[in-house]
């Protein structure tokens, strides 16, 4: 198993830097252009196991696809109705985007598709897809009573819904909108919170119709989509945990360049700003519909906060990277309304609830959140990332930080969503790091 060890103490990371490209835009990018007609050039793809795993999905299914190796990965739409059935199960991996995302397009196929991922994805919750797309006319099975991958997939006509979703996700209402395309009339989806919009505007850049208010967007779908190139930033949740680390390490003045700064990922800035943190942000131009900014975060005296409601959609996967910047603050933060957080790659309040309190944070477990009483230096521990590529890092940061040596077992993950993590950390922090395994 692999694993690393963190020597803690470590001095604040300096210059400037750039992290991988984002994650949600890279999925995305492979589905519309293996759907689109004529060839998309994606730059800046991540290229990371989750979105290999969407692009291995889509080579099932007949698509072509090439150049990822060098700057540009170029996709050979096959247009909305050329899709063929694939010979095998789809395996989507740790990838619950993967899985959501496309059973949305695979309801609008006339053919069977089985998906199934690894040990964690099989634990997901997958009913939140299966009522809607089977609403529009799809038959979805799953397994324990259609709630769990392994799921098989037999599209057909679809008709247009309103559904309104009982969770704030992008996934489900991705999953929505996507099979929106292939059905008659238009498809609304109506959140609780807004989360991600990265699929909206994804979808009027390839031409189509989308009408949108915060918590409300309308697909009026408009036949082909034409391919258009896309530029990807680079991911805000990987600058993250580098946003973090230079926030709680001393002397840090580090500039992470070109980082994606649309509005419905970056409730993080929000909450470290009140919390007192030394974090500038530079916007540069927006491609492809999506804002990019230049970030510059300094050494910063942090005060505990609470946060909760409409906000926590905006930064549901930054708590866990959150929770150790709070570790390093005066007095108490809690963090309320984050149930969704149960469902993740791994039970994320449990996990950084368990993990963060071998550190020597005093911590407690809400059904909803957590609460992080910080201000204590945090302690060397040994460490595990239960195969979540979030906890792993977001340790490895609370690692740099302590006192003594951090292990943090089960890193392997970390590629799933940050390819170059340990050697960016390796170029910040110069024999810090010893990775095994
Ligand atoms: C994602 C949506 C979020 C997020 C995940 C990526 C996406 O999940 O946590 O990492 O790309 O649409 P939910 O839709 O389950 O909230």
């Amino acid at each position: 198993m692999e694993q690393l060890t963190i020597r803690g103490g470590a001095r604040g990371p300096q210059g400037s830097m750039t992290v991988p490209g984002d994650k949600s835009i890279s999925h995305r990018a492979i589905i519309l252009g293996a759907l689109a007609e004529g060839v998309t050039e994606v730059s800046g793809c991540l290229r990371s196991e989750d979105c290999q795993r969407t692009l291995g999905a889509f080579r099932a299914l007949g698509v072509e696809a090439e150049g990822w190796e060098g700057d540009i990965l170029r996709i050979y739409g096959k247009g909305l109705r050329g899709l063929r059935e694939a010979a095998d199960t789809l395996n989507c991996g740790n990838s619950g985007t993967t899985i959501r995302l496309l059973a949305g397009v695979l309801a609008g196929q006339p053919f069977l598709s089985l998906l199934t991922g690894d040990a964690s994805l099989r634990r997901r919750p997958m009913d939140r897809i299966i009522h809607p797309l089977t609403q529009m006319g799809a038959e979805i099975w799953g397994r324990a009573r259609d709630t769990l991958p392994p799921l098989a997939v037999r599209g057909g006509s679809l008709h247009g819904v309103t559904y309104r979703c009982p969770v704030p996700s992008a996934q489900v209402k991705s999953a929505i909108l996507l099979a929106g395309l292939f059905a008659e009339g238009p498809t609304t989806v109506i959140e609780p919170a807004a989360s991600r919009d990265h699929t909206e505007r994804m979808l009027t850049a390839y031409g189509q119709r989308v009408e949108r208010s915060e918590q409300e967007v309308t697909l009026i779908p408009a036949g082909t989509l034409q391919a258009t190139p896309i530029s990807v930033p680079g991911d805000f949740s990987s600058a993250a945990f580098l946003l973090v680390a230079g926030l709680i390490l001393p002397d840090s003045d580090l500039t992470i360049e070109g980082v994606g700064v649309n509005p419905t990922r970056t409730g993080l800035l929000d909450v470290l700003q009140a919390m007192g943190a030394k974090v500038q942000v530079f916007p540069v131009d927006a491609e492809t519909g999506e804002p990019r900014a230049h970030l510059r975060v300094r050494a910063s005296r942090l005060q505990g906060v609470s946060i909760g409601g409409d906000l926590i959609p905006r930064l549901i996967d930054e708590i866990p990277v959150l929770a150790v910047a709070a570790a390093c603050a005066e007095g108490k933060t809690v963090i309320r309304d984050a149930a969704e957080l149960r469902v993740k790659e791994s039970d994320r309040i449990r996990t950084i609830a368990a993990e963060l309190s071998r550190m020597g944070v005093r911590t407690e477990e809400l059904p909803d959140g957590l609460i992080i009483h910080g201000g204590r230096r945090l302690q060397g521990a040994r460490c595990e990332g239960h195969g979540d590529h979030r906890v792993a890092m977001a340790l490895t940061v609370a690692g740099l930080q302590a006192e003594g040596q951090t292990i943090v077992r089960d890193t392997a993950c970390i590629r799933t969503s940050f390819p170059g993590f340990v050697e960016t950390l390796e170029h910040l922090f110069p024999n810090v790091l010893e990775r095994r395994g």
